[in-house]
């Protein structure tokens, strides 16, 4: 019960800018409270070496048992990553449950029916809270699972920045108004990842991410046969692939049914792109990249050098961990409610 103790540490949502230290040994956490507002956190590779030294590997076998039985749980986890962080920050707010005060964002228009293996999380908590209790961020695990759901897949391996801390609350209405739409064409999608730093090449290379994974007929029957409201297909898709999109997601079919978001979708690899190329993508917002020149230009690079995609596609990766809510923050014990503590 140290961890619990030690969160009843006199915590006021007016000092933030609060760093987590450790001592090794006796797990002390100290919260170093300044006076300062809002403080980034600093994040840094090996943040709990000393606090919890198993923690990446607790995170990592748990991820992979699962995996074991659905191998779609990678995709699933390694999509958490991206509905977290874009809203107000990678804090895990995603993860929290409705609560009469606080609609979730597990029901925002992209994630409802739709984002799954929030379980796989849980359990990696679990096992968490029983090596060093209270130590590791729900936010945090998401980072370290999608990570390792890239690897696990066969994709690059990359060390990455801890030390996040857990938002108090959740924003269903930020979601909405944030998340892409799968009809999204290039040059909104470049607008949007603007807004956070992210650049043409990080749009590109962590589309790729649906090199593994599934995605609902929902999602794409608009392109199949309203595209634009035209009351046309999508003329960009490979007339063979609309054969089996149509058989897959025949006009007022069921919209819950899915299809695989790349030829190889258990497999982190260039396919996505090279299937770009030839107008099998899934999404239109994965085939407007072929569309415009300027992301067209990643999508031939990509689809022809597996290496650069992996570079970019890291590098990616933790340009997205690295946005921040700036907001006071709590290690969460169950990633789905906010402690008990009246702050
Ligand atoms: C560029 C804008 C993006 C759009 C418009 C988009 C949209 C979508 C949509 C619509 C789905 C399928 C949802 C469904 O039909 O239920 C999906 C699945 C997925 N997305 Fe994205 N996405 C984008 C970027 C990303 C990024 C940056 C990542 C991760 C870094 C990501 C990871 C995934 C994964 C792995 C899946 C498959 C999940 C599963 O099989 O459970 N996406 N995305
Ligand atoms: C892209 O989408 C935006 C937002 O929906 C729209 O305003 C714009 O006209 C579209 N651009 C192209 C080139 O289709
Ligand atoms: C983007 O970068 C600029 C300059 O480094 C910084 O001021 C701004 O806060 C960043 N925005 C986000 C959303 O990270
Ligand atoms: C196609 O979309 C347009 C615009 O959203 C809509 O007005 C029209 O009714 C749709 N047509 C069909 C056949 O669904
Ligand atoms: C998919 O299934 C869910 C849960 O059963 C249901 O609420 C939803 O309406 C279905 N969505 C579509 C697009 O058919």
């Amino acid at each position: 019960m140290r961890g619990k103790v030690l969160y009843k540490m006199n915590y006021s949502p007016k000092s933030s800018g609060e760093k987590m230290m450790s001592h090794s040994g006796i797990l002390l956490v100290l919260l170093l409270l300044s006076s300062v507002a809002a403080a980034a956190l600093s994040l840094r590779r090996n943040f709990y070496l000393e606090s919890c030294p198993e923690a990446e590997v607790i995170a990592r076998d748990v991820l992979s048992g699962t995996m074991a039985g659905d191998a779609r749980a990678a995709a699933s986890v390694m999509r958490l990553q991206f509905h977290d962080c874009l809203v107000i920050g990678c804090d895990g707010s995603l993860l929290l449950d409705e609560t009469a005060e606080m609609a979730g964002e597990k029901s925002a228009l992209s994630n409802v029916n739709s984002l799954r293996s929030f379980q796989v999380i849980d359990e990696i908590k679990e096992a968490l809270e029983k090596a060093c209790p209270t130590l590791v961020s729900c936010a945090d695990i998401l980072i370290m699972a999608a990570r390792d759901a890239v690897f696990l897949s066969g994709g690059p391996k990359w060390e990455v920045k801890l030390g996040r801390q857990d938002s108090l609350t959740a924003s269903q209405e930020a979601s909405n108004e944030i998340m892409p739409s799968p009809r999204a064409n290039a040059t909104s999608l470049i607008a949007l990842f603007t807004k956070f730093n992210l650049s043409v090449q990080d749009l590109v290379a962590l589309s790729g991410s649906h090199s593994i994974g599934k995605a609902r007929c929902f999602s794409i029957v608009f392109r199949l046969y309203n595209q634009s409201g035209s009351g046309q297909p999508d003329p960009d898709i490979d007339s063979q692939y609309r054969v089996e999109l149509d058989k897959l997601c025949p006009q007022g079919g069921d919209g819950n049914v899915t299809g695989d978001l790349d030829a190889t979708p258990q497999r982190f690899d260039s396919q996505y792109y090279k299937d770009l190329v030839r107008g099998s993508g899934f999404l239109n917002s994965d085939q407007t990249l072929f569309a415009l020149p300027q992301t067209r230009k990643y999508v031939e690079i990509f689809s022809k050098n597996q290496e650069r995609f992996f570079k970019a596609f890291v590098q990616g990766m933790i340009k997205l961990g690295d946005l921040q809510s700036g907001k006071p923050g709590e290690i969460r014990r169950n990633c789905r409610v906010v402690n008990n503590i009246s702050y």
